[in-house]
């Protein structure tokens, strides 16, 4: 019997699944390997995880390293003790990790000290800002990688740019756009709006969740101020994430934010429901990445809470604008008086990204 390759697909946090997912069915379509899902364990709330994974069709993972939240050095260090003992017992013929977060630096270190042949999805982004946990996951995971995929053509440039040979690194589009195309159907029959008494462009999504935004009291608080004035305007659905909620909390903001008529605070929703509130909002305020992304697939306004992006095209090409707290509201005033860009997709952004990255992997291990 001739045994297929096996390939770990390792995701850790919530915005991992959207990028695992599609790769992981497009193997299991093609047939040549065997898939296995890593799942390092940093998000494990139901609908920071398996909510999620089940919206995905993503199986119960094979492997589940159970590192839950911590310190940056306890989490990555917990990462590679697990993972590393792991590839010891059974060696995978390939890595693939995706994104940004601390579990795709810490497994793609011991990866490579185990010698294992190491791609990442989602190379080549950079916001030129060290103080961000992830830029650093960034650097370190494309310096050791032998396949670097990329979304879009400022990766490429950043990679070569770090000196990264040419012939590693290969344009393969945005894979969260896959996932979105897979469950199109399921999100616009999902009737999130109507539970809420929402009808559609009448509102804006808003998710904070950036260490930078969130976790002192003086950037926080006149974020809610600034939030309190637009729901005046338009009514704001705030799905929080539990980083910010705790941070709400402790800062004694949660209580007022939620007595406002219109601003609806949610649990974190999963990504059928969360992608149907997007896709039907009026704008979107946001310190996320990828919906940095979906939202100029969507051709909706984004008003991005941060000082620098590792996405340009979505501002470059996309219907993205970096905004500071005090700009905010006026910002949100031009684009409900639609004075906003109209975006277009960038190239590759169709869908089809999991069939080419699958296509390489395949090549690469001359299957
Ligand atoms: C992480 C990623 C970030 C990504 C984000 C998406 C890093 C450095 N950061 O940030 O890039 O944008 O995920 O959500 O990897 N918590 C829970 N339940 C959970 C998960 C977390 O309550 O299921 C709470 C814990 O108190 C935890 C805190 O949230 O300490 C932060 O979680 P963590 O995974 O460390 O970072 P995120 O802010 O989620």
């Amino acid at each position: 019997m001739i045994h297929k390759p096996v390939i770990h697909l390792v995701a850790a946090a919530r915005p991992n699944f959207m990028k695992v997912a599609p790769l992981y069915h497009e193997l299991i379509r093609q047939d040549w390997c065997k898939p296995l899902l890593v799942h390092t364990g940093q998000h494990y709330d139901e609908n920071m995880s398996e909510n999620i994974l089940r919206d995905l069709g993503l199986p119960e993972p094979d492997i589940h390293l159970g590192i839950g939240s911590g310190t940056h050095a306890e989490q990555t260090a917990g990462v590679m003790i697990a993972y590393e003992k792991v590839c010891l017992q059974e060696p995978p013929a390939f890595v693939v990790v995706v994104g940004d977060v601390n579990a795709t630096m810490a497994v793609a270190i011991t990866a490579k000290k185990l010698l294992l042949p190491l791609a990442h999805l989602e190379a080549g982004l950079r916001s030129r800002d060290r103080s961000m946990p992830e830029e650093i996951n960034r650097i370190v995971t494309d310096n050791l990688s032998d396949l670097l995929w990329t979304p879009s053509p400022d990766a490429d440039d950043n990679l070569l740019a770090e000196g990264i040979p040419q012939e590693y690194i290969l344009r393969v589009g945005n894979i969260m756009i896959d996932s979105y195309e897979m469950l199109r159907d399921k999100i616009e029959a999902e009737p999130v709006m109507g539970a809420l008494k929402l009808s559609p462009r009448s509102y804006a999504v808003v998710t904070l969740h950036r260490p930078a935004n969130v976790d002192q009291q003086e950037t926080l608080r006149p974020l809610c101020d600034a939030l309190r004035q637009i729901a005046l305007q338009l009514p704001l659905v705030f799905p929080v994430h539990p980083r910010t909620r705790k941070q709400l909390q402790a800062f004694n903001l949660w209580d007022s934010l939620n007595a406002e008529i219109n601003i609806h605070l949610l649990e974190p929703v999963s990504y059928i429901p969360f992608m149907a509130l997007v896709q039907q909002a009026r704008l979107v305020i946001t310190d996320s990445g990828g919906i940095q992304e979906e939202t100029t697939y969507l051709d909706i306004p984004c008003l991005t809470v941060r000082t620098t992006t590792e996405r340009p095209i979505t501002i470059t090409q996309g219907t993205n604008r970096l905004v500071t707290t005090t700009e905010l509201k006026g910002q949100v005033e031009k684009a409900l008086s639609g004075q906003w860009v109209h975006g277009v997709r960038p190239e590759l952004w169709d869908g089809r990204t999991a069939a080419r990255v699958a296509d390489s992997l395949r090549k690469t291990l001359g299957v």
